[in-house]
């Protein structure tokens, strides 16, 4: 079976950040048969809305969204790691889905929220998002604070790490059934 890579997306991008962290306990719990890379979107530090053209013309001018698109071409799937600002997903995240168009057309992505209720509100905002990009999306688990994760990032015992197994073989599954654009 081919080894499928997968990108785990940490979305937010604050200095003390707890991101970095629930990405990392994702990415432990991938299976044989995913290659697993953290995309860091601090780190990737995309200027907001810059290209003259709209994303929908495929025209980038700026090396930051060719680099982009093409980090994000480089994976079978994704799994996005996400909090809940103010009912909402953080900005950065915003930006990334929107700096590109034709990247996201039938690629498998996965969504784990954390926060307080499990960043319920958040997800549910994305979801209308990535379904407006034409995305595959696929629900994960949450994680919510007090019971699988504390507000310091620290996973807990009774966070969902079958749930996130699970969530791994669907977004496998589907990045094994995609047919190339
Ligand atoms: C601007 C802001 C707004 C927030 N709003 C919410 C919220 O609506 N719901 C929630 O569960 N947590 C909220 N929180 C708390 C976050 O869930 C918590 O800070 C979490 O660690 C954020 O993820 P991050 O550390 O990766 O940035 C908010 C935090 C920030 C910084």
């Amino acid at each position: 079976m081919d080894t499928q890579r997968i990108g785990i997306v940490i979305s937010s991008s604050r200095p003390t950040r707890i991101g970095p962290k629930v990405a990392r306990w994702v990415s432990t719990l991938a299976p044989a048969g995913a290659d697993v890379e953290i995309v860091d979107l601090a780190e990737i530090d995309l200027p907001f809305l810059a290209e003259p053209e709209q994303p929908a013309t495929g025209s980038y001018s700026m090396p930051s969204t060719t680099a982009w698109s093409e980090r994000v071409r480089s994976y079978d799937a994704l799994i996005l790691t996400v909090p809940e600002y103010n009912a909402g997903y953080p900005a950065v995240l915003k930006n990334a889905i929107d700096t590109l168009h034709a990247e996201w057309k039938g690629l498998p992505i996965g969504v784990i929220g954390y926060g307080w209720g499990a960043a319920a509100g958040s997800v549910r905002q994305l979801g209308e998002v990535l379904e407006r990009v034409q995305a595959v999306t696929l629900a994960g688990p949450g994680l919510r604070f007090g019971q699988d994760l504390t507000p310091e990032g620290e996973v807990l015992e009774a966070a969902p790490a079958d749930d996130v197994r699970g969530l791994y073989d669907q977004v496998l599954a589907a990045a094994r059934e995609r047919v190339p654009a």
